[in-house]
């Protein structure tokens, strides 16, 4: 058992701060079913023990620890507690870690809730092992198909379902999990804020109304591997010449298609990757983000279009396959009213990133909270939150918990 001086965000953020740490990227790598990732999954049995709750991991490696029986109607609040590579300490485990000082500071307050409330923690919501964010929680509501998932490679080619199988686990558990879902009558997701807008507002926290959609793209360059010192400049089909010539057709792209779109490219793997070898393959990974699902669509006909004419002028080809598509998500309103009102009255705000919660807003009313981050800075070890704003955010959903749970 842990023993804690005094309950708090920072004390429980400070037992998981040296797990995963990134020596080479700085921040943090923490990716499903590594080491990090297990000592997170065993921290988390831990923690949730010692305040008693009833621990499980879903058949999807979402871990949820319940206090009072799972039933019907229940409060679940939580997020996740992988990272993208050299990721801040805040993007998922903020989450979790105040969804559990929640439920502490109601026991220490006497509260006793009128339904089951659940702390969850999805599995890979990053999606930087598999390349599906929200792996977790698409597998629970059947929106990702378990044969498609088990295939699916990591960056060292290692498939998912022998990585599930090494863990001990059986691939056979994947899959929709409607009986749970159904169990479920709220989803709140506490945090970090991804941007400057709390901030620039002077507030600690907001409520979520909207996040903007997203789709990833796999773009593979083919060419013609060949000596780097014999192959003269003059007819060379390069792949990497060729990306670099399609990276600013994304950009471009993206920039002409107005202010609220977005295009990222993040991830490159070069193949053989010598330093005296012309490539003959390159794959890049691709995120766009616009305002509405048509206008994602609509940006990426355009980036292939000019992003294949650039490619073709260095005598390359151009491949591109989507990996995974999240349409825009509308908050439930009347839960997001209600948490608004139970925080004061706070402002609801879209955001751009992408979260679990979008995932159950399609089943489950859901809701989140955001607590303000001073360097609007996120994915990057620069992430930041204040001791004070954290302990608030905590505080505030244990009030939405006892708004929601109680009688
Ligand atoms: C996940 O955090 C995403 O928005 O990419
Ligand atoms: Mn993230
Ligand atoms: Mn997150
Ligand atoms: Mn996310």
């Amino acid at each position: 058992m842990t023993v804690r001086a005094r309950s708090s965000v920072a004390a429980r953020m400070r037992e998981i701060a040296d797990i995963g740490r990134d020596p080479v990227r700085g921040g943090y790598s923490r990716h499903l079913l590594d080491d990090a990732d297990l000592a997170l999954r065993a921290w988390f049995r831990g923690s949730a023990a010692d305040l008693g709750l009833e621990v499980e991991q879903d058949g999807n490696g979402n871990l949820w620890a319940w206090w009072g029986a799972r039933g019907p109607d229940a409060v679940a609040t939580g997020s996740h507690l992988d990272s993208v590579p050299g990721g801040g300490a805040y993007d998922g485990p903020l989450g979790v870690v105040s969804a559990l000082e929640a439920v502490a500071q109601l026991q220490a307050a006497g509260f006793r809730p009128a339904r089951p409330v659940a702390v969850v923690a999805f599995a890979e919501e990053e999606g930087s092992r598999f390349g599906l964010p929200c792996l977790g929680s698409r597998l629970l509501v059947g929106a990702s198909d378990p044969a498609a998932v088990r295939a699916r490679s990591d960056p060292d080619g290692i498939t998912f379902e022998q990585a599930w199988r090494d863990a001990g686990l059986d691939p056979a558990t994947l899959g929709a999990d409607p009986a749970r879902l159904a169990d479920l009558g709220a989803f709140v997701e506490l945090h970090v804020e991804q941007g400057r807008d709390l901030e620039d507002r002077g507030m600690p926290l907001s409520v979520a109304s909207a996040i903007i959609p997203h789709g990833r793209y796999r773009l593979t360059v083919d060419g013609e591997g060949n000596h780097a010192g014999t192959t003269p400049m003059a007819g060379r089909r390069d792949p990497v010449v060729a990306l670099a010539a399609a990276i600013l057709a994304v950009r471009d792209t993206a920039r002409a298609a107005g202010p609220a779109a977005r295009a990222t490219i993040g991830r490159i793997q070069v193949t053989p990757n010598g330093t005296n070898v012309i490539a003959s393959r390159v794959e890049a990974w691709l995120d766009i983000r616009a305002a509405e699902d048509d206008d994602v669509r609509a940006q990426l006909a355009a980036t292939i279009e000019a992003a294949g004419r650039a490619v073709a002028a260095e005598g390359c080809v151009l491949t591109v396959a989507e990996e995974s598509f999240s349409p825009i998500v509308a908050f439930d309103p009347a839960l997001t009213d209600r948490i608004a009102a139970v925080l004061g009255g706070v402002p609801a705000i879209p955001t751009g990133a992408g979260h679990d919660a979008g995932i159950l807003a399609a089943h489950v009313p859901t809701a989140m909270v955001f607590v303000r981050n001073p360097t609007g800075v996120s994915h990057a070890p620069g992430e930041g939150a204040r001791d004070e704003d954290c302990e608030a955010g905590a505080r505030a959903l244990a009030d939405v918990l006892r708004d929601l749970a109680g009688d």
